[in-house]
């Protein structure tokens, strides 16, 4: 499909994320925006940055890393800091999951500290889904699924035979604590790993089926 449908679709997703993040913020101090990674959100991230909001109330933080420098290519924090936190966006208070330790086993209780610390229950978290049914980093081989759908704790480091590098991510019950829930899908590829997931309840074989019982707002392109 053209890019301009996926434009189009960042864009008025986009629109609704600022509408959301500005109906909370009038009923409260701080909002917070939870994002993930991957290449679907970036022209998301350009359309939100030009948002009119009050983003010096506004936290963002991620839904996964890779566990890699803030400078490397694959890094979700330098995507969101190159799309995102660009003009009136620049303001906002962007919190990332990475750490100088040397790994995310090491790591997770000084990111999740950070993490906590934001103005949880999320106003809006937005979830991707990759060809695998997995979300954030919530991967259907990591060994770690199973303690990640499971667990209280805000943050899980994973390790996933299917993925090159370590990565971190948001606890499915974390990612839960928000008011409202974004599915950003593109490609036609998508569509049918989001039937199955639709039409199945086994949430180990395809992940993303943990959030499709909430109430969620579904973008998708092809
Ligand atoms: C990441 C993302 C991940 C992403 C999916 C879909 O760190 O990779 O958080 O969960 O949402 O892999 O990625 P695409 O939208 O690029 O297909």
């Amino acid at each position: 499909m053209s890019d301009l449908s996926r434009e189009h679709l960042a864009s008025q997703l986009a629109e609704s994320v600022a509408e959301a993040l500005r109906e909370d913020l009038s009923r409260q101090e701080r909002a917070l925006l939870v994002v993930s990674g991957g290449s679907t959100p970036k022209p998301f991230f350009v359309a939100l940055s030009r948002a009119e909001l009050p983003w010096e109330r506004v936290d963002v933080t991620l839904a996964d890393e890779r566990w890699v420098a803030e400078d490397a290519a694959d890094s979700n924090a330098r995507l969101v800091r190159e799309t995102l936190l660009r003009g009136p966006a620049e303001a906002a208070n962007f919190v990332p999951l990475t750490s100088d330790a040397a790994t995310p086993e090491q790591g997770v209780a000084e990111v999740a500290e950070r993490v906590m610390a934001l103005s949880w229950p999320a106003s809006v978290v937005i979830l991707g889904m990759g060809g695998d049914g997995h979300t954030a980093s919530l991967f259907p081989d990591s060994q770690e699924l199973g303690l990640a759908l499971s667990t209280a704790e805000p943050l899980v480091a994973v390790r996933t035979p299917s993925q090159p590098q370590a990565r971190i991510t948001l606890s499915a019950d974390r990612l839960h604590q928000a008011r409202r829930h974004f599915l950003h899908l593109s490609g036609e590829d998508k569509r049918s790993v989001l039937g199955r997931a639709l039409a199945g309840d086994d949430v180990r074989e395809l992940p993303i089926r943990a959030f499709l019982a909430c109430p969620l707002a579904i973008y998708w392109a092809p």
